[in-house]
């Protein structure tokens, strides 16, 4: 088999200073698109779900492992990001690393990041917002809230089964509407969102952190079930391959290189604020949410609601509601900003059709693949079960980041001289330390999940042996 072609890193930079997407983000823009991208459905659902289930209040040692692997990652994230500043993320970084092939299995692997994590939120984002209408008097329909297989209770009282999470396709919807219009705006209307979802957790945290019981937090570790992943050490780390999901997102920052004003000092400052914010909030955040009610009433689509009940200050609960469905809403935003941004770095390279490249003269935002990637995020998060979709999403970017590290390693053999805006400290070490972590947090989610991602990954290597290998070759030929 012929060697992957290896893109020059003087193409990547050139594909940079000419890239028709407006230049407009500057370090605080990015910081807040991170962590726009970071708080969402992870903090404000799977806490509960992963507490409930796995790890119990030893949560926060799961949370403190997901950092970990984290922050490796995210100073490994940060030298390539300052290196190569053209959107694309991992995948451009594959590309002048380990090659097309290589780059291609990260960019398809991208898609159950940033794709599916649009869904996952959005599911999320269902979840408080029917909840919240519920404490108005309205109640839609419960088969119309959630997906095939989904337990619910019917209004008779009787229990069933979901059909379709209609508020999760419609949120979907609008947020690709949105996004067609162009980066300026959605990056203001993200600003306020982040504030204010910032705000809501803060809130949440003064309101508790007086009514923190200690014996809601022993024993710390709850013993394990006798199988694996519930409680105990394994539960500790399935939780921590659970609750990876609630920091995704810091990367969606090297996504927006293209749109930044200063790349290379600002895609680091970007990743490593929002994610050290971020980590810190959500540390604090599960220790009040876990310590005011026992982790066993915690499995539930509202559990931050569930804490403010404990308090008696009811009037709290529609605050927090309205602020999650606000800032899930920025979450699935940033989310789909990612993921159309790869898709548009692929198809230049030939990789995907051209179609999905293609900027609206007017607006410059890349409106087909926003469309293409509105409409699969949709329909998948009306028929796919939120803790399905979250750890398939962790899956696929626990490995992405595996890759990353390994790749940084790499490419400071291939490319000593090229010039490092940031260099990440401590390397090796620190890249092995991020792979380490992120695989362990693999090797805890369950089979089924592992057997989505081979079979995700097996659909990808046909699609690139049949299209687009050729595709790309002849794209570089037609340019050369
Ligand atoms: N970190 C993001 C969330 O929790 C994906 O929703």
């Amino acid at each position: 088999m012929s060697r992957s072609y290896i893109k020059p890193l003087s193409s990547l930079q050139h594909d940079a200073e000419h890239a028709p997407l407006r230049r407009a983000l500057g370090a605080l823009n990015l910081t807040t698109l991170g962590i726009g991208s970071i708080i969402g459905t992870g903090i404000f659902v799977l806490t509960g779900t992963a507490a409930s289930q796995h790890a119990g209040p030893a949560l926060v040692l799961s949370m403190i492992i997901a950092a970990a692997g984290c922050v490796f990652a995210g100073l490994c994230y940060s030298e390539l990001a300052s290196m190569i500043p053209v959107a694309g993320s991992a995948y451009t970084y594959a590309y002048a690393t380990t090659g097309e092939l290589f780059a291609w299995i990260i960019g398809w692997d991208l898609m159950l990041e940033y794709a599916l994590s649009c869904s996952t939120v959005a599911v999320g984002w269902a979840g408080y917002a029917t909840s919240l209408l519920r404490d108005f008097g309205i109640h839609l329909p419960a088969v119309l809230s959630a997906a095939p297989g989904v337990p619910i209770t019917l209004a008779d009282g009787t229990l069933g089964h979901g059909i379709v999470n209609l508020p999760a396709m419609v949120i979907v919807l609008l947020v690709t509407a949105l996004l067609t219009f162009g980066i300026r705006q959605s990056a203001n209307t993200n600003t306020v969102l982040v504030v204010v979802k910032v705000l809501v957790l803060v809130a949440f945290v003064l309101a508790g952190a007086s009514y923190v019981r200690r014996e809601n937090l022993t024993p710390f570790i709850p013993p394990n079930t006798g199988e694996f992943g519930h409680f105990g050490f394994s539960g500790v780390l399935r939780g921590a391959g659970v609750m990876f999901f609630a920091f995704i997102g810091f990367d969606a920052v090297s996504t927006a290189a293209q749109e930044s004003r200063n790349p290379q000092r600002d895609l680091p400052i970007g990743i490593m604020a929002s994610l050290a914010i971020c980590t810190v909030i959500f540390i604090v955040v599960a220790i009040v949410l876990i310590g005011i009610v026992p982790y066993t009433s915690l499995n539930v689509a509202d559990p931050l609601a569930v804490g403010i009940d404990a308090t008696g200050m009811t009037w709290l609960r529609p605050v927090v509601k309205f602020g999650a469905v606000l800032g899930l809403f920025s979450t699935i935003l940033v989310q789909m900003i990612g993921q159309t941004r790869i898709f548009y770095s692929m198809s230049r390279d030939g990789l995907l059709p051209a179609i999905f490249g293609r900027v609206h003269p007017r607006f410059r935002t890349p409106h087909v693949s926003t469309l293409v990637t509105g409409t699969v995020c949709a329909l998948v998060a009306g028929f796919t079960p939120i803790n399905v979709l979250s750890e398939l999403v962790s899956m696929g970017t626990l490995l992405a980041f595996v890759l990353v590290c390994i790749g940084i390693v790499v490419l400071r053999k291939t490319n000593p001289d090229t010039p490092r805006p940031f260099r990440t400290p401590g390397l090796p070490w620190v890249a092995i330390a991020g792979a380490a972590i992120c695989l362990l947090q693999m090797v805890a989610l369950p089979w089924p999940t592992w057997e989505r991602l081979i079979i995700w990954l097996g659909i990808g290597m046909v699609i690139y042996v049949v299209y687009s290998k050729n595709h790309a070759e002849a794209t570089r030929a037609a340019a050369a």
